[in-house]
């Protein structure tokens, strides 16, 4: 029978700490959430560390088990529950189980569909389970994962650039530069740590992007999202997002629920919408969005070309309040986080305040 997680006991906290601080070895993006995992003898000293490095690669019991000879007797900390399903790799139960381990003890359960069941097959192995040590912490870790994974949607984190006062471009459309370049960088990595990059077709008929992942000297970053255009307009036969090195998708759909659920369908966990203000209106409207990621510029423009447009709010009842998660100063910019307040496994992180360093690029995204 699973237990209860003994509120005072220290040791496993440490152990699980240490796992979550492995976990964040791993990537965001990807099919699966960053895990970390320790193995400690009976005295509570770690004897190896795992964790995962994405899809395709062990997971981070096996990653853990790979460094010890003998595991027999040992207890595996693991922040997510082992898996019970054959996939790209084999079940991470039966490795704990064949490596003789007698306690397994884990933070946060599995949603998924196939993977869920570690825990009973432990148990009906004699391995003693422990589950919930740092069960908030590590669902925060990973919430978007998780999220993703319980809806089958993915997560969406909604950005954009704007004046000071609430502008998206100038009257005649034009929109490069509002922000700085360590606001634009901090944008390259956002991209980087999604699965796909998200914009409507106005953006693409406008800006031509190239919406590429790109590190400060213009290279191009190891992980790169896809682009996905959400419209009824096709992509002009000579857009640079036709040379983008992770490919195109092109929906030709306004059905923003049904675009979603076939990224999820692809594998596709966590997405960056970068606009423009009428995808992001839309997203916003129809209640899809999980994360805000606003950048602020100490800059006016004034005009009809708002960030956001008609979302759906007649009058001051509905507005959408939402819930600051952190503000970061990046050159003279700012970087608002904000997220719609209802998720159950909401981080719960006080709101920081960080200095951001100027990059050198100057590079449009
Ligand atoms: N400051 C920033 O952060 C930022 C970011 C991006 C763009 N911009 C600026 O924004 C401007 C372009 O703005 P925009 O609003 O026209 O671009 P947009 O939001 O990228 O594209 C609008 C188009 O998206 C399509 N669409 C897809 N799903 C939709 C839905 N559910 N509801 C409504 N439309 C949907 C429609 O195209 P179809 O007719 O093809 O169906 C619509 O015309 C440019 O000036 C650009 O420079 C600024």
């Amino acid at each position: 029978m699973t237990q209860s997680a003994p509120q005072q006991d220290a040791p496993l906290e440490r152990a699980m700490r240490h796992a979550l601080s492995l976990s964040a070895h791993g990537p965001l993006y990807g099919g699966n959430p960053q895990v970390g995992c320790v193995l400690v003898d009976s005295d509570g000293t770690v004897v190896a560390e795992g964790w995962h490095r994405g899809a395709g690669t062990p997971h981070a019991e096996v990653d853990a088990l790979s460094r010890v000879t003998d595991a027999t007797g040992l207890t595996a900390v693991v922040t997510l529950e082992p898996c019970n399903h054959t996939g790209r790799t084999g079940p991470c139960s039966t490795a704990l189980i064949d490596a003789g381990v007698s306690r397994v003890v884990y933070a946060v359960s599995d949603p998924g569909e196939n993977s869920a069941g570690g825990a009973d097959r432990l148990r009906a192995a004699d391995v003693e389970v422990v589950a919930g040590v740092l069960a908030d912490e590590v669902a925060a870790s990973i919430e978007p994962w998780l999220v993703a994974a319980r809806r089958r949607t993915p997560w969406v984190s909604v950005k954009w650039a704007s004046s000071l006062d609430g502008r998206a471009a100038a009257a005649d459309g034009t929109s490069q530069w509002i922000t700085g370049t360590a606001a634009r960088q901090r944008v390259h990595e956002q991209r980087a740590q999604s699965d796909a990059v998200v914009v409507g077709t106005g953006t693409v008929l406008a800006d031509d992007p190239s919406l590429t992942a790109r590190g400060d000297a213009g290279e191009l970053l190891a992980h790169q999202p896809v682009p996905v255009v959400i419209g009824t307009r096709p992509v002009p036969q000579g857009a640079k997002l036709r040379d983008h090195p992770a490919g195109l998708i092109e929906t030709h759909s306004r059905d923003l629920e049904q675009v979603l659920a076939g990224l999820y369908g692809r594998g596709i966990r966590r997405v960056f919408v970068e606009g423009g203000p009428q995808l992001a209106s839309a997203f916003i409207e129809t209640g899809l969005v999980d994360e805000y990621l606003v950048y602020l510029a100490p800059t006016l423009i004034g005009g009809p070309r708002t960030s956001v447009g008609d979302i759906g709010v007649a009058t001051i009842g509905e507005q959408r309040r939402l819930r600051i998660t952190s503000i970061e100063r990046l050159g003279d910019d700012l970087l608002v986080t904000a997220r719609a307040s209802a998720h159950s496994t909401g981080s719960g992180q006080a709101p920081s305040t960080s200095s951001g360093q100027a990059s050198s690029t100057s590079e449009r995204f």
